[in-house]
Formats: C-alpha cells, sequence, structure tokens
C-alpha cells in the first residue's frame, strides 16, 4: 500500500514519548538516583472511593442476567449526559444530546478533523498541548496552520487572528502556560468567530483547578458561543481518570458549518455520524464511574484531590519565585510555566535539571517555537516530590 505521506511531515516522535525515552535511558544509565517527574500531566492521586463503589456496583451488575450491559448507546449512556447537563452546563441551555461521552479528550481533539472539510483555514495557538497540530498534519492540513503565537508581554493570551481563519483551537485554562482566560478575553474570539463564520474548538480539561472569578467555566458562559464553538471536557484531571478513560465533547445544535453551496450543516448531525459509525461507547462500568463524579460525595472528595494537587502548585510556583525564576500559572492550573535562567533552550534546561537535580519537567518548545526558553512542571505529583523537587532545584544552583 502507499502510506499516507502526511505522517512523514511530523516530528519523528511525539513529545511526550521523546522525553519517556531520554528518562528511561538516563534512570538506566543511573539506576540509583530517584527521579522526580514533574513532566506528563499525570495524576498521582487514588480513585476516590465514591467512584471506587459506583465502579464496584456496575461490575456485579454485569454480572447478573438482569444487570448485564453489551454495547451502548454510542453517543454515551443518557443517566450520565443527564448528570452532566444538570452538573457542568447549569442554566447554560446544553441539552443530554449535545453532549457525546468518549474515552478521552485527546482522541476526541484528534478525531474532530473527520468532520473538517481539507481547506480550512486553522488557527492554533502557540505554544500549545501538540495533538492539535499533529492531528491536522496528519489530515494534510499542514499548509493550512497559522499560529496565534501566545507571549509574556500579552500574559500568554493571543491575539485575534489576523486574516479570516474557519477554526480556532483554544485551551483555557491553558495547556502548556497554565494561564486562564477571562470572559471579556474570550468573548472578543467568540465575536471573531460570530463575524467570520468560524468555528472555536474550546479545550476546557484543566476547568476543574479554576479558582478565580473572572474566569469561565465554560466557553458557553459567553453569549453567542453556543452559535459557534464546540467543547472538550474530560475527567481524567478532574476526577482522575487517566487510566479509567472518560471524557465527552459537547456540540450544541445551534452549531453549523457550510457544504460548497454555502447550505448549513448541522456539525452535530455530522459528528453524531462519526460517532456511530466508528465509535461503540464507553464502557458501562466507566460511565457508572464518572457519574458518581457527580454525587454529593463524590464531589467533596474530587474537590479535595483538586485542592491537594493546586496546594503543590503553588509550593511549586512559590518556591521557584523564592529561587528567583519567573513564573507563570499555577493559580488556575496543575502547569507552572517558568522562563529559563539565562535565556537558555529549554530542551538544554530539560537535561541540566534532570542531571544536577534528577527533576523531569517538559521543555517549553516541545509545544511550539514560542514556548523555546519556556519550561512545564506538573503540579500532579505527590506534594512531598513537589516540596522535594524545590528543594533539589534550590541546591542545584543553576540561576
Ligand atoms: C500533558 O501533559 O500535556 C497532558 O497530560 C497530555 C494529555 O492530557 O494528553
Amino acid at each position: 500500500m502507499n502510506i499516507n505521506e502526511n505522517f512523514l511531515k511530523l516530528e519523528d516522535s511525539y513529545l511526550f514519548s521523546t522525553i519517556a525515552k531520554k528518562v528511561t535511558k538516563y534512570q538506566n544509565e543511573n539506576p540509583d538516583k530517584k527521579i522526580i517527574r514533574l513532566g506528563i500531566g499525570d495524576v498521582t492521586k487514588p480513585i476516590v472511593p465514591a467512584v471506587i463503589n459506583a465502579m464496584n456496583k456496575a461490575i456485579n451488575e454485569m454480572g447478573t442476567a438482569e444487570g448485564f450491559r453489551g454495547y451502548g448507546p454510542e453517543q454515551g449512556y443518557v443517566f450520565l449526559r443527564n448528570k452532566i447537563v444538570e452538573n457542568d452546563y447549569q442554566n447554560l441551555g446544553i441539552e443530554a444530546d449535545e453532549i457525546f461521552v468518549s474515552d478521552g479528550a485527546k482522541c476526541d481533539c484528534g478525531n474532530i478533523v473527520d468532520i473538517m472539510g481539507n481547506d480550512n483555514k486553522i488557527a492554533i495557538t502557540n505554544p500549545v498541548y501538540p495533538v492539535y497540530v499533529d492531528t491536522n498534519v496528519m489530515a494534510g492540513r499542514k499548509e493550512n496552520i497559522i499560529y496565534l503565537d501566545a507571549l509574556e508581554e500579552n500574559n500568554f493570551i493571543p491575539q485575534l487572528p489576523d486574516q479570516k481563519v474557519d477554526i480556532i483551537y483554544l485551551c483555557f485554562p491553558n495547556n502548556p502556560t497554565g494561564v486562564g482566560i477571562t470572559r471579556k478575553e474570550l468573548k472578543r474570539f467568540v465575536d471573531y468567530a460570530k463575524e467570520n463564520k468560524a468555528i472555536i474548538f474550546y479545550d476546557a480539561a484543566y476547568e476543574a483547578f479554576i479558582t478565580e472569578e473572572d474566569i469561565p467555566h465554560s466557553i458557553y458562559e459567553i453569549e453567542g458561543a453556543k452559535d459557534v464553538a464546540i467543547e472538550f471536557k474530560s475527567f481524567s484531571k478532574s476526577a482522575g481518570f487517566t487510566g479509567l478513560r472518560c471524557a465527552y465533547v459537547v456540540v450544541p445544535k445551534s452549531v453549523f458549518g457550510y457544504d460548497k453551496q454555502g447550505e448549513k450543516v448541522s456539525l452535530n448531525k455530522l459528528w453524531n455520524r462519526r460517532t456511530t459509525t466508528k465509535f461503540n461507547g464507553v464502557s458501562y462500568v466507566i460511565q457508572r464511574a464518572a457519574e458518581a463524579t457527580y454525587s454529593e460525595e463524590g464531589k467533596i472528595q474530587l474537590k479535595n484531590n483538586i485542592d491537594y494537587y493546586l496546594e503543590n502548585a503553588s509550593i511549586i510556583k512559590d518556591g521557584l519565585k523564592n529561587i528567583g525564576f519567573t513564573v507563570y500559572g499555577g493559580v488556575n492550573s496543575p502547569y507552572i510555566w517558568l522562563k529559563t535562567p539565562n535565556n537558555m533552550k529549554s530542551w538544554d534546561f530539560f537535561d541540566l535539571l534532570l542531571e544536577k537535580a534528577d527533576v523531569v519537567g517538559t521543555p517549553g518548545v516541545g509545544f511550539g517555537s514560542c514556548g523555546e526558553f519556556f519550561f512545564r512542571l506538573t503540579a500532579f505529583g505527590t506534594k512531598e516530590n513537589s516540596l522535594e523537587a524545590i528543594d533539589r532545584i534550590e541546591k542545584a544552583n543553576i540561576l
């Protein structure tokens, strides 16, 4: 067969795979070193009891003739879609048939390219979660991407596109910079989308970490967004489901694309068609687990975990500041974005930190050219490791 040559336009290896390979090599060469991993944003707290209980119950149901379930609805069980609407979209006018339950926001952000026309012009922020860029490159749209630079002088909030684009990817609270966007700033993007018949793909995977009042929890808090935005949400970071796998996409029925004749086409309908063809739904047990995150006890237990990670974020942020680093994020987000010292390239800083402090982070340039001279640390480790990492960085004397 001939291959999809677009794959040849990608970097050889996905960012987090490259880091994992480097760290494994370093560990093999230095078997006695206790490495602290603050690279990939993977959670460390165990699944909370409310969720474990719900899963156990669902597993037992599956072993009975009455409780057994085979294929479920591709879009997700109604019990979960209703809970999502009641809890995450209260008063925002989103309905259950606009929610599509899935096995991860990474997959959703990648799969959404299926319903996009090939000639769309796409705006992607820089730096950015690499999945948006790579999946568009795979689909043959490398040349269609323009970058919206998220710069330090604008507090990493990008400017609007200076030309007409059809799709804008936004992620807030942002991965990797850790900054939130205010309602006022986000409204500019929604207004742009309305004026330009563009669609916003809004990745809100880190919404649970928002602590400030003026930061929206959903793009649908912004007037008009229901006509122009698709939102991606995940249980990975909010409920520690990185290993369980559950997420959802919101595709309002009021969001339309256009065919070649300029006729409006419902994106909800297209996404439903894609989902029913390519997906057989998330397992019943996991959907019951996700449902339990909305129970009264589940909410309390999860809030404790979020607070724990946010405390790690301030330990890391304040610790770095005290050492003398310039630091961003970490207030509405589990990510801390630091400026490398003396304009050091971010991969050089990665090596230095690993060798001098045995701490792993993520080089900013891995998220795009504007991430050069920056570095990301995650607050998803343990409190002990967060404290220890700061101590080691201070002792390493790298400033
Ligand atoms: C990250 O570290 O950027 C995330 O964990 C990656 C992901 O969610 O896929």
